[in-house]
């Protein structure tokens, strides 16, 4: 069911585990399957200087939040908000379409760590760009 590369990531996961003292930090969950995801980001000049993460869930998610997590390491904050759950899962090899949703955690939690970065900072919140296809983490939940 699985891409070679999702099975990689999944045993292999990149960017596992928690930063001290992070700049912010972004946790979600999808309510329907309890899996949760949590994002740590360390910011320096505006770039992603580094980044964990910690998942609780399935294996598309684990591997989903492994590929995100390099795929914005060293990207600036705008760049990694632009990262969208489509983008991981074809990194990934794609995602079979029930696990779809699975990737969509990685993409929010990306956001709701830039987002308390933001907070911290004293900015403004960044919104959705209008136009974004973005699914929900809920959506079409098997598990
Ligand atoms: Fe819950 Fe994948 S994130 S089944």
């Amino acid at each position: 069911m699985y891409s070679e590369k999702v099975m990689e990531h999944f045993m292999n996961p990149r960017n596992q585990g928690e930063i001290e003292n992070p700049d912010g930090v972004g946790e979600v969950g999808n309510p329907k399957c309890g899996d949760i995801m949590k994002i740590f980001l360390k910011v320096k000049d505006d770039r992603i200087e580094d980044v964990q993460f910690q998942t609780f869930g399935c294996g598309a998610a684990v591997a989903s939040s492994s590929m995100a997590t390099e795929l914005i390491k060293g990207k600036t904050l705008e760049e990694a908000w632009d990262l969208s759950n489509k983008a991981v899962a074809e990194a990934l090899g794609g995602l079979p379409p029930v696990k779809m949703h699975c990737s969509v955690l990685a993409e929010e939690g990306i956001h709701k760590a830039i987002n308390d970065y933001r907070v911290k900072q004293g900015l403004e919140l960044w919104k959705e760009k209008p136009g974004a296809s973005h699914a929900h983490a809920d959506d079409a939940c098997e598990i």
